[in-house]
């Protein structure tokens, strides 16, 4: 059999006929600007994806003027393209001339967690690029805890085919907190065994925290805005070294608009950016966050492929049958070694909507259970006369020592409310949890609240404080 990067470096040849290659240089001093529109009404190009812009090093750039832009059609990604590679890495698209887009997994030198995110407008294909890794984290026995915040929406394939599968802005933090408590344990127990980093599947597996839609937990107005860039931070920090990574895919204008600049900066720096196609307000700030070097110049991605600018006369029916989007996963990988070259996702599913589950996509994350435990949410005890915020919260069992204290007799709900209390202070909702957990018959909430109160009138319990949690008195 063909290999992919056979098959891919064939397809390059077959429909990338270079037609003209200009290398254009500039006085020192560098590129001051670059207009595409501009360049291609110089070399009398009416369809502007049929030029190709590639700045080199130092004042070169090279111009290279295709028959139709070679990106314009691409091959289906295969399993094979989703097998981490010895250097950590799955091939997700290819760059104009064929070699492959990589994306980067795990570190097997460092053996770091990675941090990516992944940038573009609505629709610009950000979503499919992340069953494109989520896929490969299954196969590869990589453990994900996924956000879908448009209501499972944006990947819904993914439904089943990952550890841990949340919808909500709530959901997602509790995800979050659970994720950076399970890092700062990893961290604690790898200092205990003098451990300095990570070592994958030894005992502790890759995992990945990931969140489609994540400016909708970050922008301006998000209820959880100030402590969810805070955790992504902590995320970004702790767990990268104790192989917990992070993934975002975001619409953006701005970095401030997901929980302020300075946040996601440091991370995003020595992370992975991918830029799909971006609104004209992105560019400017994507270069005043520092993402993109000052002086190096993208091509635009345009909406439509192929299309060539007319001029439309007065009275003419207006031709609107080649006005659909086509060129969604084009993208620049910002922090590979070719930030300024176009490349684009291999396809990755069926172009059509389906009614139901994209069969090409399940295909790819293949019918087995996904790897590892589902995280336990964590959530704050609902505040004093507040609503309850955590109706639909599931539990999940991840505490094996409980299942070995069955009780012999039934316990009264204050024996195992001071049992639960006696490893230290617990949320209501751990402390729920525990009930829960510990073999006896189900509790209610407001059963517990009510002996809780008894408890505490019998000084058994500590009166409230600050921290909310439930304390031995
Ligand atoms: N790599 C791809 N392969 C096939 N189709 C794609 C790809 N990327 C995007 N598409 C098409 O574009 C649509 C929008 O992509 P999506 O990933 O949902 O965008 P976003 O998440 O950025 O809003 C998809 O429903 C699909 O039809
Ligand atoms: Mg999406």
């Amino acid at each position: 059999m063909t290999s992919p990067a056979a098959l891919a470096k064939q397809h390059v040849e077959e429909t990338q006929q270079v037609l003209r290659e200009y290398i254009l240089r500039t006085r020192p001093g560098g590129v001051k600007g670059y207009d595409h529109d501009a360049l291609c009404d110089l070399l009398e190009v009416d369809d502007p994806s049929r030029v190709i812009f590639e700045q080199g090093r130092g004042r070169q750039a090279v111009v290279r003027v295709f028959p139709v832009n070679p990106l314009a059609k691409m091959r289906a990604i295969t399993l094979e393209d989703l097998v981490m590679d010895e250097n950590g890495c799955i091939r997700i698209g290819s760059y104009y001339d064929g070699e492959p887009l990589r994306m980067r997994v795990h570190d097997p030198e460092t053996g770091n967690a990675q941090r990516i995110i992944i940038f573009g407008t609505t629709g610009a294909g950000k979503s499919r690029a992340l069953q494109a890794f989520l896929a490969a984290c299954k196969r590869n026995g990589i453990v994900v805890h996924l956000a879908d915040l448009k209501g499972g929406q944006s990947v819904p394939e993914a439904k089943g085919n990952v550890a841990t599968h949340v919808r909500t802005l709530n959901e997602a933090m509790g995800l979050l907190r659970a994720a950076v408590k399970k890092a700062e344990d990893r961290f604690n127990r790898y200092a205990d065994m003098g451990r300095s980093g990570f070592l994958i599947n030894n005992p502790d597996r890759l995992e990945y925290v990931v969140i489609d839609e994540a400016n909708r937990l970050l922008e301006k107005g998000s209820p959880f805005r100030a402590e969810a860039a805070r955790l992504i931070k902590e995320l970004g920090r702790t767990g990268r070294s104790v192989g917990i990574g992070i993934v975002l895919a975001a619409q953006a204008g701005h970095l401030d608009e997901l929980g302020g600049s300075d946040t996601l900066r440091a991370m995003l720096k020595e992370g992975e950016v991918i830029l799909l196609r971006w609104s004209s307000q992105m560019m400017a700030s994507l270069v005043g966050d520092g993402l993109l070097p000052s002086g190096e110049f993208l091509q635009p991605i345009p909406k439509i492929l192929g299309r060539a600018r007319r001029i439309q006369r007065w009275g003419t029916p207006v031709d609107r049958s080649a006005e659909k989007p086509n060129s969604q996963g084009m993208c620049y990988h910002l922090t590979s070694a070719r930030p300024t070259s176009m490349a684009r996702f291999f396809l990755i599913g069926s172009l059509a909507p389906h009614d139901g589950y994209d069969p090409e996509i399940r295909k790819l994350y293949g019918s087995n259970a996904p790897p590892g435990e589902a995280l336990r949410l964590i959530f704050p005890p609902p505040k004093e006369g507040g609503a309850d915020s955590d109706d639909d919260f599931e539990y999940d069992v991840d505490d094996e020592d409980d299942l070995e204290r069955l009780p012999e007799t039934p316990k009264t709900n204050t024996d195992r409310i001071l049992d639960a209390l006696a490893d230290g202070p617990l949320s209501e909702q751990d402390l729920l949890a525990t009930l829960d957990e510990d073999g006896g018959k189900e509790v209610k909430r407001g059963s517990i609240r009510t002996t809780i109160s008894n408890l505490r009138r019998e000084g058994k319990i500590a009166p409230k404080d600050a921290s909310g949690l439930i304390t031995l008195g």
